[in-house]
Formats: C-alpha cells, structure tokens, sequence
C-alpha cells in the first residue's frame, strides 16, 4: 500500500489575518466591545491534520516558535473538536496535527485559525456533514475571530467581529509583515482601552455603540487601490498596544520611512503590518527591515478561508 492509501486523515489549511480597519465601541455587558472591522484573509496558512482516535490529543509543530501554545484541551482547536462532537453527538475522538506559520500571539488570528480549521476537518472526518451556517455558529462561540477564519476572503465584522458579511476587493494587496518575538494578550490590550478611555472620558467623550467601517476602506478594496486603502487604514486597538510595548512605535516608524505606503498593528499585536505598492517594493522593504535586525515576511491578500487540501 502506498502512503497515500494509508493516511487515513484530513488536512484542513486556513489563513492568518490583518484587520485593516478596526473600530472599537461601547464596552458590552459581556466583557466584548461592539466593534466594526474589516478583515483581509493573508498568505501565512496554519494547517491541521485531523486522524481518527479514540480521545482527544494534540500536536503542536510550526516555522514559528510554538513553545507558547498548549498542547493540551486548553487549546482553542481541540475545545473546537469537543464543541462539534458534543453538538453533534458523535462518540469518538481526534488527534490534531498543527503545524503553525502564523506567529503565535501576534495579532494575526492564527489560534482563530487553528480552531477554523479544526472544525472543518473533523466534520469531514467524522463524516458529521454540518452546514456551513451551522459551522459558523460554532466557530462564533469559540472565539470572535473563527468564523472570519472559516470564511477567508475580506469581509467586514460587526458585533463582536463575528458578524461577517462579504467584502468586495479586487486585486491582491501586498503587505510585509514584522512578528515580534513576544507575544501579547488581547484581553490586556483592550482592558487597556477601557483603563484609558475611562480616565480621559471628559477628552474623548461619548463612545460610539454602533461603530461603522468608514466608507473609503470598502471604496479603496473595491478599487484594489493601495495608495487610497493607505490613507484610510486605522486600529483604534493601536494606541494601548503602543501604550503597552512603545518599541513598536520605533518599528512603525522605520517602516513608515523606509518605503512602506502605511503601516499598522495587525488586531491587538504586537505584529505589525506595512501596506506596499508591489511586490518589488515588498521586497526592498522586506530587505531593510530585515537589515536592521528585524524579522520581516512578504504575505499577500486576500486568500481563502479554511478549507480541506
Ligand atoms: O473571542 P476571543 O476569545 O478571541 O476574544 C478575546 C478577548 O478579546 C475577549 O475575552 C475580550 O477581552 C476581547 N474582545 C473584546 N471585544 C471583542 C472581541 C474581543 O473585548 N469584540
């Protein structure tokens, strides 16, 4: 028997992400901020093989550091593997094999990924055959990113950011992005939201409880035009992230200089992200950044969601 015939397993690929609008509301009852945001899916893949088993284990392995992440049922994609066996009754179990590419707490969703993924490959392993509505409400109680995981594509995110609804781009964009070798929290950056907006209530006033992605972000994707998406990208997450770790303001900077047409933090970061004209330009700043002592990958978008390879 050849390999082939014997791999028994399902391989899902889904993408990482960078917000390139992100506009943070009202603080909820919930804990969870309204927010209006929009996605773009980028070329760094996290991919997971799902094989038959008895319990639940998982593997972790990566071309990023993957010591931060659990390998155990705290790990998003494994609760993903639970939530769909308890919702659809099935009575076995699952090993998952994740090889990660996007860095790991870095802003970019690659953990959202990972859950994504997990949940489309076990349905097709479990032969569960859940629809892709039904997929979506699962991956929106995991977390507020997996269902733009599951998706792909641009789109944007109202609510908690798990209300998607398809956004024209035409084109691709490139984009060079800059990991951080530490990781930060999501919860933390935006406590550090509400700790400053309570303290400058006065300054900042009311804060929107419906925000809204600004008109000229879905104009410049539907355009697929760089130059106008660069003047109007924006995270209000960016200013506690900056609060929290200033070395990034440095790294923005460079960027900023050294050829990029804008840069922001990709979500709650610490990665940050520079929108580039082309793929030369991608290149030469991929170069200089990397230059100074930065790390620094060229990704493209939009790309597909998750989806069984
Ligand atoms: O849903 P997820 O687990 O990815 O969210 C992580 C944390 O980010 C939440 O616990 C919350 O603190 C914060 N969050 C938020 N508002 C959102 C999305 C996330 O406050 N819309």
């Amino acid at each position: 028997m050849s390999l082939a015939e014997e791999f028994q397993g399902v391989r899902v690929r889904a993408p990482g992400k960078i917000n390139v609008f992100l506009a943070v509301g009202a603080l909820q009852s919930d804990g969870y901020h309204e927010l209006a945001t929009t996605f773009q899916a980028v070329s760094l893949f996290e991919d997971v093989v799902a094989t038959l088993s008895d319990d639940f284990t998982i593997s972790v392995t990566g071309s990023v550091d993957v010591s931060g992440v659990p390998a155990d049922e705290t790990n998003l994609a494994l609760q993903a593997a639970q939530l769909l066996a308890t919702e659809t009754g099935y009575e076995g179990g699952v090993h998952l094999d994740i090889r990660k590419e996007v860095p790991v707490a870095g802003g970019m969703g690659g953990g959202s990924a990972d859950a994504a993924a997990a949940l489309v490959a076990c349905d097709a392993l479990w032969g569960t055959d859940l629809s892709s509505q039904e997929l979506h409400r699962l991956a929106a109680q995991l977390g507020a990113d997996v269902p733009f995981a599951l998706k792909g594509g641009t789109a944007v995110g109202t609510r908690r950011g798990d209300e998607l609804s398809a956004a024209l781009a035409h084109g691709r964009f490139e984009w060079v992005i800059v990991p951080n070798p530490v990781g930060l929290s999501t919860p933390a950056v935006y406590r550090e939201v509400d700790r400053h907006r309570g303290e400058h209530q006065e300054a900042l006033g009311e804060v929107s409880a419906t925000p809204s992605v600004d008109a000229g972000v879905l104009q410049a994707l539907r355009a697929g035009d760089a130059r106008l998406l660069a003047d109007v990208i924006r995270n209000d997450l960016q200013a506690a992230t900056l609060r929290l770790r200033p070395d990034l303001a440095d790294v923005l900077e460079f960027g900023e200089t050294s050829g990029a047409l804008a840069g922001l933090v990709s979500g709650s970061g610490p990665t940050v992200a520079f929108l580039v004209e082309d793929t030369t330009k991608a290149d030469e700043l991929r170069r200089v950044l990397m230059s100074a002592g930065h790390e620094a990958i060229h990704v493209y978008g939009p790309v597909h969601g998750a989806r069984i390879v």
